[in-house]
């Protein structure tokens, strides 16, 4: 028998990955299952970042290895980006690393600075890959628990109780994914404060600030913000280019040096027209992301709908590609709501628990399905309720 290596112990394959498997075999059983659990966007990319990339793969000259750092072009886009949209000052050069992913991004930061054994904070409920980068790595993950009842956002009171013997690094993200919480100046000046009082290096996920959210903000706006702090952000949800695998990486100069010497070992850089097409996605203006917003906009009301009729509670201020909402107390879990509406409805609905055990009582729903979808799902679970 050839035995998996030790560092997998733990690690299970990613929830989504399994349960479209499962969609996919009631779907082959003929059950045409709506799913409304992945925050994959359905809509298209500006049709001018498609004519970029059509137009560049069609030449010659274009096809060869790329800069591990990225172009310079790509990473001057970016610069402009956060200048533009959160006034941060980035030094294209230096502290700027275009990712093939920010989900890759986080394994990188992981693989660069965790030893076996060093503990990570990391948001309990959260998007799984935090935990699983840092155990993948060798490290222990402590949850912090991001609860309603301190507004979804982390109880410093609480975490200043820790010992933080071994604590290396800490996992934000806001907007939240899944609490759809919005940033705030107040709670990143917290969160930095705190990585600089404990010497934890912050690592903040951005990947949702232009989804319904009027004001995208960075954690890096805060003054000092780049001697504690390494933000992911990504093109994935704000330029509906998942599939396209975008992201970056900002930090200080010797972070992104440091976080180089592993990356440059996995990657071999990025297809040149992908990321000509995304220095056009990144100059997008605001009509851009005001009309996938109107879009996300219509679909949350038919999603607040379905939850009306789950009776189940939710702050229609969220920012994101979901709606989170507590599940009434006939329920045990979101997982057994989340079974009922697949067997009776064949409509999928994450459960909230698969984020973390301060997840539970809740279930998200995705903002990524046709109206018509919507109003399927709407119907059908109507029919399931009367
Ligand atoms: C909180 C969060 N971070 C990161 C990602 C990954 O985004 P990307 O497509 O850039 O890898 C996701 C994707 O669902 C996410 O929800």
């Amino acid at each position: 028998m050839i035995a998996t290596a030790k560092r997998l112990e733990g690690v299970g394959e990613y929830y989504f990955s399994k349960k479209l498997r499962e969609i996919d075999a009631l779907n082959k059983q003929g059950k045409d299952i709506i799913s409304l659990g992945i925050g994959s966007p359905d809509l298209p990319p500006h049709e001018d970042v498609i004519k970029v990339l059509q137009e560049e793969s069609a030449k010659q000259n274009v096809h060869a290895y790329q800069s591990y750092k990225g172009s310079p072009i790509l990473r001057n886009a970016f610069a402009a980006w956060y200048k533009k949209w959160y006034n941060v000052d980035l030094n294209a050069d230096t502290e700027i690393l275009p990712l093939i992913g920010s989900k890759e991004g986080i394994m990188h930061i992981c693989m660069t600075y965790l030893n076996e054994g060093d503990k990570v904070l990391v948001p309990n409920p959260g998007y799984p890959t935090y935990r699983s980068a840092v155990k993948l790595a060798g490290g222990v993950c402590l949850d912090y628990d991001i609860e309603e009842k301190n507004n979804f956002y982390p109880d410093f009171d609480a975490l200043e109780k820790l010992n933080f013997s071994g604590i290396k690094m800490m996992w934000a993200n806001y907007p939240q994914m899944p609490t759809g919480k919005k940033a705030s100046a107040k709670i990143f000046k917290q969160i930095i404060d705190f990585g600089k009082k404990h010497n934890i290096l912050i690592c903040h996920d951005n990947p949702y600030s232009f989804i319904l959210n009027d004001e995208p903000q960075s954690i890096l706006e805060i003054e000092g913000a780049l001697d504690v702090t390494i933000e992911l952000n990504s093109l994935s949800k704000s330029h509906s280019m998942a599939g396209w695998r975008v992201g970056v990486l900002c930090a200080n100069e010797q972070r992104v040096n440091e976080i180089m010497r592993f990356k440059s070992n996995m990657d071999s850089g990025m297809f040149l027209p992908l990321q000509l097409a995304a220095v056009k996605a990144l100059e997008l203006g605001q009509e851009w992301y005001d009309s996938v917003n109107a879009v996300y906009k219509e679909r949350r009301n038919k999603v607040f709908s379905i939850l009306n009729l789950l009776q189940c509670s939710y702050n229609p201020d969220q920012a994101g590609l979901f709606v989170w909402a507590a599940i009434p107390g006939k329920y045990k879990d979101g997982y057994e709501l989340s079974d009922e509406i697949l067997s009776g409805a064949n409509v999928f609905i994450t459960p909230g628990g698969i984020f973390g055990t301060a997840g539970e009582k809740y279930i998200r729903v995705s903002l990524c399905s046709k109206e018509e979808k919507l109003d399927e799902a709407i119907q059908r679970i109507e029919n399931l309720k009367n």
